[in-house]
């Protein structure tokens, strides 16, 4: 293996520092206490453990967290209520409704209905707008995460060619719109793009966000490029339960300059970008109440 393995636990360790420390400042200023608040219908088990999670670290930084566990059969109506009570709720700088939501509910109905200042997600349509029009907005949490880290080991990116694989609203398409912002050459490619091997191996940047195991090879990889794994594929091999990301890490490590692994690479920064969203929130709902 010739790549640097990168150790997203520590870089989100780091965020979360910062999150703290900015935090601490914030409320000693005057500022109020940030306010998180995590809606999970249904009970699938990894979305639970998440949930648990994200209300552990929002608390470690000092901020007020919530989260509201609603059955399986909730309605339209009393989810809309509950993210309307949200809405209303002063103590509430950000919400976070988890996706995926069960099949009878209409996601776009609910993700539309949160007040886009507390959209901590980046997922509704005027922070989207905002995002793609360069103006300042939250913006969804994987894909903040590879932007940090992209900035941070490469510093500048202007000239560097990228490649997203994968088109999906949550890292696809506002990574896209990340780079294009730091003035990198995007190129988003997807499971109908011809030649994808080669498109690849022209890339400096590759962002592997496709949801399929294993997917992206070595020999798609140019030599010394920066390989961001984002999937999360969970699969059996030799009888045994396995997590792998959508790149085939013993092939792709031997070639790439440097490489995030699955677990422990861009998993979790996300939850580190979820709490740096909710004080850029808090601050912004402050600013605008105080002046
Ligand atoms: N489910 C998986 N990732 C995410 C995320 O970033 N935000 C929300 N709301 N749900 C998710």
């Amino acid at each position: 293996m010739s790549a640097e393995v990168i150790d997203g636990k520590a870089f989100a360790e780091k965020i979360r520092e910062q999150v703290g420390e900015n935090t601490a400042e914030f409320i000693a200023q005057g500022g109020v206490q940030p306010g998180l608040a995590v809606v999970l219908v249904g009970n699938d088990p990894a979305s639970e453990v998440y949930v648990a999670n994200k209300n552990k670290q929002a608390e470690a930084v000092g901020f007020y967290s919530v989260a509201h566990y609603l059955p399986e059969d909730t309605t339209q109506d009393a989810l809309m209520a509950q993210v309307e009570a949200l809405n209303a709720d002063p103590r509430i700088h950000g919400i976070l409704v988890q996706l995926p939501l069960p099949s009878h509910l209409d996601s776009d109905a609910v993700l539309n209905a949160i007040d886009p200042d507390k959209d901590v997600d980046g997922f509704h349509p005027v922070n989207i707008g905002r995002l793609w029009s360069g103006q300042s907005a939250p913006v969804p949490c994987t894909p903040l995460g590879c932007s940090l880290l992209l900035k941070e080991r490469l510093g500048d990116l202007a000239g560097k060619k990228a490649i997203i694989i994968g088109r999906s609203n949550i890292v696809g398409k506002p990574m896209a719109a990340l780079l294009l912002a730091a003035n990198a050459t995007v190129t988003i490619a997807h499971s109908k793009t011809p030649d994808l091997p080669g498109l690849c191996r022209e890339a400096d940047i590759v962002v592997a966000a496709v949801g399929r195991a294993e997917m992206v090879q070595g020999d798609w990889i140019k030599p010394g490029a920066i390989v961001l794994d984002v999937g999360i594929n969970r699969i059996e091999r030799d009888g045994k339960k396995k997590l792998v990301g959508d790149v085939d890490f013993a092939s792709a490590s031997a070639i790439a300059g440097a490489i995030t692994p699955v677990p422990g690479g861009i998993g979790p920064m996300t939850i580190a970008c979820l709490l740096r969203n909710t004080l850029t929130c808090a601050k912004t709902i402050d600013n605008r109440l105080n002046t």
